[in-house]
Formats: C-alpha cells, sequence, structure tokens
C-alpha cells in the first residue's frame, strides 16, 4: 500500500503576503536608473527584461524598474482563454469548501452600528461564471487583467482565509517605494491624520529629539488623503471590516515586532500609476516615482514581449537565478541566541523563540501590577535560542511560566496585546484560553459547508479509520490517515452539546441554514488525540490529557483586556470569541478611520479553519485511494466520476499558481468552517456579525516612539483615569453592554460564568431542518460506498 499523506497541519492563519521584499524602507529612495532611451524598445516587457540583465549582476536581490513600465509589460501579455477557463472550473470545484458562500452572496452583515452594510453581496460562483465567459469573448485585454480580477473577486468577499494568487502577481510587485505610512493623533483624543514614517524617525530621534516636526498629508494625488487611502484600502486588503482594512494600509507596530509589516501602502497589489503626489498641510509637496520590483527568484533570460514573458513565468516551475537564492542564504542569521523584538520596544520578561508570544512588566506607579503579553501570532515556529522542538509545546511552557511568575509577583492585571494578529495554529488559541480560564469548557463550535465533495470524504475517512483489517494489517499506515484526517470522522469530535454523534447522518445531515446546506455543529475533543489536534499528536493542550490538570486561574476576567487593531483574524477570532463571550473579557480596539465612534477589535476572517488547496486535492486523492483499497476498483472508478475524481484531478491550478512561497504547490485556499456561537439558533456565522469592542483608543506620536505608551493607555482606559475615543464606549454590540458590566467602573463585576445568550436565542445549535434531498442524490452517486455507515 502506498498513501502519500501529507499530514494535516492546524491552520486558521491569514497572512499578509509580502514574500521576499527589499528592506530599508525607511531610507530616501534612490532614483531609478535612466539605463535606456524608452524608445530602443518594441515591448514594455523588452524593457523591463533589459533592466534585470544589466541590474541583476550587482543586485542583492530585486531590481527595481517604473511602475507604469512594469505594468505596460503585465498588460501585453496576452489572455490565455483556454487556460484561464480551466483555472476557473478547478476553482469553483475547490470553491465548493468555502462555508459561508451564501452568506457572501446575501451580504447579511447589515446590522453595523450606522445601519450599513459592511460586506457588499458577492456571489462568488456566479461571477466565476461571467469571468469564464468574459475570457472567451474578449472582454479582457490582458492575462494579468484576468488574473487581477480573479483574486479581486474572491477578495471582495472579506473573508481573509479565501484566495487565489496567480504565477503572473510574481515577477513584478508593485511598491510606493520607501513610503510607509502611520496613521496618529497628536493626543490620542483628536482624530488621526496620517504621516510619513520616515518624518517620524526624524523627529523621534534620540540623537536629535523634538527639533522637526512631521506634517501630515492633507492630499494624495489631489484627493483627500481620507478618501484615497479608503478606495486603496478597499481594493487592496481582504478583511470585512472598514476600520481594520485602513489599519492594514499602515506601518503594524505589533507585526513589526517579529517580523516586517510596513502595510499594504508600501506593498500595493494594484497599479497606483506612474507616480504619487503627496500634499502636505505645510504647503509642501513630494512627487515620487512608483516602482515595481523584480522579485528575487525571477529571471527575465529570453523575456522579450508579453508571449516570451508568459511562456517564462506562466507555464509551471519557473527558473531561478542562482546567486540570488545564495544571497538570499547568506542572510540567513547563525546566531543562537532568542531573539529580541524589534522597533521600539521594551526588553521582554520573556519571548517565544520565533516572538510570536512576548511577556512583559508594566513598570511606574499604577502600572507596576500589570502584565503584558503581546501575540503578533498564534502560529510560533521554533527559532533561535530554544532546545524545545515542538512550537506548541516552547510556547505553552512559557506562557504558562509567565503566568506563574506574574502571579508570584503579585502582578493582577493582564493586557493581552492581539495587534497584528492574523491567526495561526488553532489549538495554541485553544490552550491559551484554557490556561486563562481552566475552568470553563471551551465551545468553539464549527461547521462545514456540505456538499458532495466533502460528504464523500467524510465518509471515506470514517470507512478508513473503522477498519481493524487495516488497523491489524499495517498500523503506520493507519495512524498516518489518523493523524491527517482524524479530526474529519464524526467519533472523534463532539456535537455542539459536547455529546458523541450517534451516527455518520447525524454528523454529517446535511442541515439546512441560510439556503445553503451544513454538516452539524461540531467540537474538538481535546480529551482525545484525533479529535482534538487539528496539528497530529505532538502537544496536549492545557487541562486535558497529560496536561491536566490545569494550574489555577492567573487572573479574574475582569482584570484582562484585549487591545486589538482589527487586524485579528482566524486563530486570533477564535481565541476572541472564546474570552469575550465564555469569560467576558473586554476589547480595545486602536486606530481605525480618522472618524469617533465605535470600532471593532476582530476585523479580519472569523473562519476557524483555512483548507489550503493542496489539503483539499490531497484529501480527494486519499479518498479514492480508501476507496480502491477497500471496497475495490469499481467503486472507486464510480467515485471517480464525482466531485471528488474531478478535484482529485486538478492539474491547471499547479500549473498557474504563485510560485512565491516555494512550500506552497497551489496558493491559496478556503475557508473550510463557519465558527458559530453557542445558542445561537439562527447559525449565523460570526463573521457576519457586527462586534464593537468595549472602548477605542487612537495611536499617538509617543505610542509610535515607544510601545509601552499604548499598553499604559489602555490601562488607564480600563482601570485608570484614562479616556476611550469619543462615542467609542456602550456600543450594542460591546461584550460590556451585552453582559451589562460597565468598561471602566469600580463596581463593574464580570460575569465569568458564561452567561452572555444574546435575547431570542433558545434552540441548540444544528436545529436546521434536515435537508433528505442532497442526502439522497449523493447516497445513489456513492452506490453501496456508503452502506457500511
Ligand atoms: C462578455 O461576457 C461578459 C460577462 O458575462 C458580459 O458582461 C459582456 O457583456 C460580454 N460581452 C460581449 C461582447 O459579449
Ligand atoms: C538619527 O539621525 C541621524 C542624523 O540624521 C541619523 O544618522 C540616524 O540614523 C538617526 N537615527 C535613527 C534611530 O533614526
Ligand atoms: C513639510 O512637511 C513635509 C512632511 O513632514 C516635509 O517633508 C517638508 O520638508 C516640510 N516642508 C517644509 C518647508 O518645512
Ligand atoms: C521595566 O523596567 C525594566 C528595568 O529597567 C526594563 O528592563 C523593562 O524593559 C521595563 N519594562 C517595560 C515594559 O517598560
Ligand atoms: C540547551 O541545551 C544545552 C545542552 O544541554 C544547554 O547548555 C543549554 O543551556 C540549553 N539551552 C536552553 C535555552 O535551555
Ligand atoms: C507499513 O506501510 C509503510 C508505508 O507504506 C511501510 O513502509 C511499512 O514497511 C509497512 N509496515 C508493515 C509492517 O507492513
Ligand atoms: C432562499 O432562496 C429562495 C429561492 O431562491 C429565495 O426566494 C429566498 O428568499 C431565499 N431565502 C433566504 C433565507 O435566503
Ligand atoms: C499527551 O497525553 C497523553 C495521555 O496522557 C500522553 O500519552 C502523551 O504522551 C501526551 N503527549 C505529549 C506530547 O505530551
Ligand atoms: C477494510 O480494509 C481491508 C484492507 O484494506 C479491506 O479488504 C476491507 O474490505 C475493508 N473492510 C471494510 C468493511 O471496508
Ligand atoms: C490620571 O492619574 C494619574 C495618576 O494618578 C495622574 O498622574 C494623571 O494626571 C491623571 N490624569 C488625568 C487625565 O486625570
Ligand atoms: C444570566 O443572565 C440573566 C440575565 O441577566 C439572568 O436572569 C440569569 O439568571 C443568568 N444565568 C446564569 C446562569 O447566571
Ligand atoms: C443539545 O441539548 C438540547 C437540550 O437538551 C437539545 O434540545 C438539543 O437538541 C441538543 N443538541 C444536540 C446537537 O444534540
Amino acid at each position: 500500500m502506498h498513501y502519500s499523506l501529507a499530514v494535516f497541519v492546524a491552520a486558521a492563519h491569514a497572512h499578509y503576503h509580502v514574500p521576499n521584499v527589499p528592506r530599508a524602507v525607511a531610507e530616501d529612495a534612490a532614483p531609478l536608473p535612466t539605463l535606456f532611451a524608452r524608445q530602443q524598445f518594441a515591448q514594455p516587457c523588452e524593457e523591463v527584461s533589459a533592466s534585470w540583465s544589466a541590474l541583476a549582476p550587482e543586485s542583492t536581490g530585486a531590481v527595481f524598474v517604473g511602475a507604469k513600465l512594469a505594468y505596460d509589460c503585465l498588460n501585453s501579455v496576452p489572455v490565455d482563454a483556454e487556460g484561464d477557463v480551466l483555472v476557473i472550473q478547478e476553482l469553483k470545484r475547490l470553491a465548493q469548501f468555502q462555508s459561508n458562500l451564501n452568506y457572501m452572496k446575501d451580504g447579511t452583515l447589515k446590522d453595523g452600528p450606522d445601519g450599513v452594510l459592511h460586506n457588499e453581496p458577492v456571489d462568488i460562483l456566479g461571477e466565476l461564471d461571467a469571468i469564464a465567459t468574459g475570457v472567451q469573448n474578449g472582454t479582457y485585454e490582458s492575462e494579468f487583467e484576468v488574473q487581477f480580477t480573479i483574486s479581486q473577486l474572491l477578495k471582495s468577499g472579506g473573508d481573509n482565509h479565501f484566495s487565489w494568487r496567480a504565477d503572473i502577481m510574481d515577477p513584478l510587485r508593485f511598491l510606493h517605494d520607501r513610503f510607509a505610512l502611520v496613521s496618529l493623533s497628536k493626543d490620542g483624543k483628536n482624530l488621526p491624520k496620517v504621516y510619513v514614517q520616515r518624518d517620524l524617525f526624524s523627529a523621534y530621534n534620540a540623537s536629535s529629539p523634538g527639533n522637526f516636526t512631521p506634517s501630515a498629508i492633507k492630499t494624495i494625488d489631489g484627493k483627500s488623503v481620507v478618501d484615497y487611502i479608503n478606495d486603496f484600502a478597499t481594493t487592496n486588503n481582504g478583511w470585512h471590516d472598514a476600520d481594520a482594512q485602513w489599519n492594514r494600509v499602515f506601518v503594524n507596530q505589533a507585526s513589526n515586532s517579529n517580523g516586517e509589516d510596513f502595510g499594504s501602502w508600501t506593498y500595493p497589489n494594484n497599479y497606483v500609476g506612474p507616480t504619487t503626489t503627496y500634499a502636505f498641510e505645510n504647503g509642501s509637496t513630494i512627487v515620487t516615482e512608483n516602482k515595481a520590483y523584480i522579485g528575487g527568484t525571477a529571471d527575465f533570460t529570453g523575456v522579450t514581449d508579453g508571449s516570451t514573458f508568459f511562456a517564462a513565468f506562466c507555464q509551471g516551475a519557473q527558473k531561478k537565478t542562482q546567486t540570488q537564492n545564495e544571497a538570499r542564504q547568506v542572510a540567513t542569521s547563525t546566531s543562537d541566541v532568542l531573539p529580541t523584538p524589534m522597533g521600539r520596544y521594551p526588553s521582554a520578561a520573556f519571548v517565544q523563540s520565533s516572538l510570536a508570544f512576548q511577556g512583559y512588566y508594566l513598570n511606574g506607579t499604577g502600572y507596576d501590577k500589570t502584565a503584558v503579553l503581546a501575540i503578533p501570532d498564534f502560529g510560533p515556529k521554533i527559532g533561535k535560542g530554544t532546545n524545545e522542538t515542538v512550537a506548541q509545546i516552547e510556547t505553552q511552557k512559557m506562557v504558562r511560566a509567565f503566568f506563574a511568575d506574574a502571579v508570584s509577583k503579585g502582578k493582577e492585571k493582564l493586557i493581552i496585546d492581539l495587534r497584528g494578529n492574523g491567526g495561526g495554529t488553532i489549538d495554541v488559541g485553544f490552550d491559551l484560553f484554557k490556561q486563562l480560564f481552566p475552568d470553563q469548557d471551551p465551545f468553539g463550535g464549527t461547521r462545514y459547508r456540505a456538499h458532495e465533495a466533502h460528504q464523500l470524504f467524510s465518509a471515506a475517512v470514517t470507512s478508513a479509520l473503522n477498519n481493524n483489517t487495516l488497523k491489524a494489517m499495517n498500523e503506520t499506515v493507519y495512524d498516518t490517515i489518523e493523524d491527517s484526517y482524524g479530526v474529519f470522522d464524526y467519533r472523534n469530535v463532539r456535537d455542539a452539546n459536547g455529546s458523541s454523534f450517534t451516527s455518520f447522518w447525524d454528523y454529517y445531515g446535511p442541515y439546512e441554514n441560510n439556503n445553503d446546506t451544513f454538516t452539524s455543529i461540531r467540537r474538538y475533543n481535546y480529551s482525545n488525540i484525533p479529535g482534538g489536534y487539528t496539528s497530529g499528536s505532538d502537544f496536549n493542550v492545557t487541562g486535558y490529557l497529560s496536561e491536566a490538570p490545569a494550574p489555577p486561574q492567573p487572573f479574574k476576567a475582569e482584570n484582562i483586556i484585549l487591545v486589538q487593531d482589527g487586524s485579528c483574524s482566524s486563530t486570533c477570532a477564535i481565541f476572541s470569541e472564546l474570552v469575550r463571550e465564555q469569560a467576558g473579557v473586554q476589547q480595545i480596539a486602536v486606530g481605525g478611520r480618522p472618524q469617533y465612534g465605535a470600532m471593532q477589535g476582530v476585523g479580519g476572517t472569523k473562519g476557524a479553519n483555512i483548507g489550503n488547496y493542496p489539503f483539499l486535492v490531497q484529501a480527494m486523492t486519499s479518498t479514492l485511494q480508501f476507496t480502491a483499497e477497500y471496497l475495490g476498483e469499481s467503486a472507486a472508478l464510480k467515485l471517480n466520476a464525482s466531485a471528488v475524481g474531478a478535484i482529485a484531478a486538478t492539474s491547471q491550478l499547479y500549473i498557474r499558481s504563485s510560485h512565491a512561497d516555494e512550500d506552497t504547490s497551489i496558493s491559496g485556499g478556503v475557508n473550510m468552517l463557519d465558527n458559530l456561537r453557542q445558542h445561537d439558533a439562527t447559525e449565523r456565522p460570526l463573521e457576519f456579525y457586527y462586534e464593537a469592542a468595549d472602548c477605542r483608543l487612537f495611536d499617538t506620536f509617543k505610542s509610535w516612539a515607544d510601545v509601552t505608551v499604548l499598553w499604559k493607555a489602555a490601562y488607564d482606559a480600563k482601570w485608570g483615569n484614562g479616556t476611550c475615543v469619543q462615542g467609542s464606549t456602550g456600543d450594542k454590540t460591546s461584550i460590556s453592554v451585552v453582559d451589562n458590566s460597565p468598561f471602566n467602573g469600580e463596581t463593574a463585576s464580570q460575569n465569568s460564568s458564561g452567561n452572555s445568550t444574546e435575547p431570542g436565542q433558545s434552540e441548540g445549535a444544528a436545529s436546521g431542518l434536515q435537508s433528505a434531498g442532497l442526502s439522497v442524490v449523493v447516497a445513489a452517486a456513492m452506490g453501496v460506498a456508503l452502506l457500511m455507515l
């Protein structure tokens, strides 16, 4: 037997995708070399190619060309009509796994504080069909336009787990060169204005403090800075909340502490014109030339026009330049000590070796009983300076030691800084929840979209793991299947009430909700390795198995506050939901559009699991393998004629995928799981609820220069005499109002018993009607295969 199973690595991640970019963003831009007279070239790609061959040998990793030239080159690549129709067909099959397609279609988020629609309705499958028609009837001028339209369409769903990135996006990437922006309020009360970050470096330079006053940007390309940036944010970022979108444009202090995040302004997806004109309040104007950079691995040899560009970069594995690969390896650190957070961070009480988790103690009268847990990333990795080999275990131990140390030192308050956090490993989010609230049983109820391929896959996994002959024949194979797919076997997970499912059909349904079909709500079972752990069995969550009993609760719920900037997605959203809904922990949102009023802390996907395309294809391949193995070739042939076979045969997406991330054979994925609230009879995915934070703060010059200023402002707002942004407290959707426990009040008694049931919600989960229709159809297609269930 040959099983080639990729272990299903846990993922609820939504990363800002900026691979392999040049550094030194704070310095002045060097003018582009005028290498050639424009007239020398008949084709824009020929000129790009000539610039590349003239500059590549001296380059340290990237070659810059003018943005207009790059755009013209991309737009000269002819439409690959036949190939694009295949791309769309394959994407549509995989998109069946996107959990909230029908909610996107409705644009259900209609209940924002201002009564406006926060997500425009979008019919993803219908629009994909329209693009395919357009490709065939000559609507599109270039291959770039087609791929750009597809990627914008997926982004418009506002679920940053859902994406597709084509190869054509890789070789030339747009850049607002060395013009990273920040959005800051003078005093935390007045509305923020937009500044050029390098001006701040001059203003807050230890060797020459305070002798430069930055001037705010008033207009960009003649349009008010607020309008320009709101439009830019809408088309460039994939978050569902407008304030989160705004924040994603700017340098992110928290993400910069463990990596680099200069914001989408620096690395726009879209062409932003040949130049950008910034007019400042002091009357000055700066015109910058926009650029595109040629990524470190692109090889333009032989590229002379759009067709040769396509041949070089859009037909599978790409040529790589030797020197640049070597240059990248040399840059790798060889230090053996733990890293230190980058940017304006104080020295830490602890750091996890990839800086995903960092602990601090505040100093100063009034603040000295406060610990800060900064988590820019829920996906820790093993870095330098640790002997641990499993990042989840390293993190668990360090957080546990930090909480114990904090308690022993008499720290009473905890600020959890989740700014910049786009998610990570699901189990790590649950682990932190259990370390904070060991007495709570985390709800974490989620469900899949029910459709043919998912049903057959779920059935096949259950059959395989239910087969004792297989287990006896080769335990290694059995264990690999269990590690990879055990969490898809209904016997391993729990229902909404925490009990076992009674049968496959009890679990699978399909159940109707909002005109679509879904599986039952299911919950992880951390006492049962295959049903709890999305990352194999090398880690036990605090409070379960070898990690039981958990240490005592370190902080009272009312002594904890979340600090969030809307970036929070995925695992970060799962964690936020658990602590907000079950423990009543309150939230402070930071930044957002320059306007008063409330803001959401979680502005990214609230979906509970990304299904990367390669994983989905592999899962379908495994389904065919299991079936051939247990039921014989004829059953496998039948299955091959279903959606399972069609997805297993995915080929064009491999050819046309971005190769920027060398580990990913198809770039992108879907959101597989809706995250739901306990006792919510409507079963609306959390993504489609508006949930304001309890208070909002603006970043200031001082907090830009020193992160502890923000943490102290958060402390003051929650427990001291600080104030929140005008109009930002008391929103009806904030947990302080829902729980009726005032945000800042001596007498506020937090509800830590998990009593936050919303009015009118009484039915248990998965109360939708069972829809017999689909199951009959699928069972017929599957023939004998499902009988054994
Ligand atoms: C081509 O197809 C698109 C998408 O369906 C449609 O909007 C457009 O009108 C069509 N154009 C022509 C020339 O048929
Ligand atoms: C401070 O200013 C000096 C002179 O302009 C410059 O060389 C130095 O890099 C600046 N330091 C920082 C931290 O920005
Ligand atoms: C005006 O402000 C901008 C942005 O801070 C700065 O670059 C420029 O030097 C200032 N101009 C004058 C005349 O002070
Ligand atoms: C508190 O003070 C100590 C000792 O000076 C310092 O190492 C640490 O970085 C400070 N912590 C914060 C959060 O400012
Ligand atoms: C890692 O192990 C080595 C060898 O046992 C030891 O010297 C070192 O102190 C350990 N490092 C850490 C961070 O525990
Ligand atoms: C079990 O299967 C694996 C992978 O196919 C193989 O390497 C191993 O030898 C098998 N073990 C037995 C006992 O057959
Ligand atoms: C369900 O679909 C039907 C027919 O398309 C439509 O009339 C109805 O409004 C939809 N209901 C919901 C809840 O979307
Ligand atoms: C998890 O707990 C189980 C049961 O106590 C134990 O056998 C296993 O070794 C533990 N795993 C880890 C990684 O500690
Ligand atoms: C269990 O697996 C064995 C070996 O692959 C296969 O022969 C048998 O048909 C399977 N049994 C069932 C009930 O699927
Ligand atoms: C808040 O309290 C601190 C410490 O008691 C005091 O220094 C500060 O002036 C107060 N601020 C306001 C705005 O009242
Ligand atoms: C939950 O809150 C409601 C309304 O405040 C109250 O009537 C009820 O007793 C509470 N239930 C529990 C279990 O605390
Ligand atoms: C959970 O329990 C409630 C109350 O006993 C019941 O109405 C509901 O059907 C149960 N839900 C599931 C999924 O079993």
